[in-house]
């Protein structure tokens, strides 16, 4: 599976982490997020991510910023994006569940390493539902 992963100056380490962690586990990581910690505009990580995981069906995003709220906001202004910023477990399934979400945000200045990592494997690994949330979601790309 391939993951484009995206991150503004604030989620540098987050992005490192999780990038290990998926390569470790046989995931195709392409690396879209700055490598510094100079300051960088959260908009462009959020879009680039978002066109690119579109574009490529099958394919999943990560965006990550210091809240995760401007970036998933960026992403979210992509046709067919459907990116959802979680911070506990619980949202992290039903985002994948009932919204067939596409991109996961991250908030790095909020959550710690470890509980993003959690939050990856859950979104990863769980199926969408289908059935009656299909039409709800086809209503979000239209
Ligand atoms: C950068 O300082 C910060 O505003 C950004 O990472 C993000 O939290 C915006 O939502």
């Amino acid at each position: 599976m391939k993951i484009y992963i995206g991150n503004d100056h604030t989620g540098v380490e987050m992005k490192d982490f999780i990038k290990n962690h998926l390569v470790n586990n046989g995931y195709e990581v392409i690396d879209l997020g700055t490598n510094t910690q100079q300051s960088v505009d959260y908009p462009n990580f959020g879009k680039d991510v978002a066109q690119k995981t579109v574009a490529d069906p099958g394919s999943f995003g990560i965006v990550i910023c210091g809240t995760g709220i401007g970036i998933s906001i960026a992403a979210n202004k992509v046709k067919g994006a459907r990116a959802a910023l979680c911070y506990e477990q619980e949202t992290a399934k039903l985002s994948r569940e009932h919204n067939n979400a596409n991109i996961l945000a991250l908030g790095a200045r909020v959550i710690a390493n470890h509980k993003a990592i959690g939050l990856v494997d859950i979104f990863l690994s769980t199926e969408f539902e289908g059935d009656r949330h299909s039409k709800r979601v086809d209503m979000l790309n239209d």
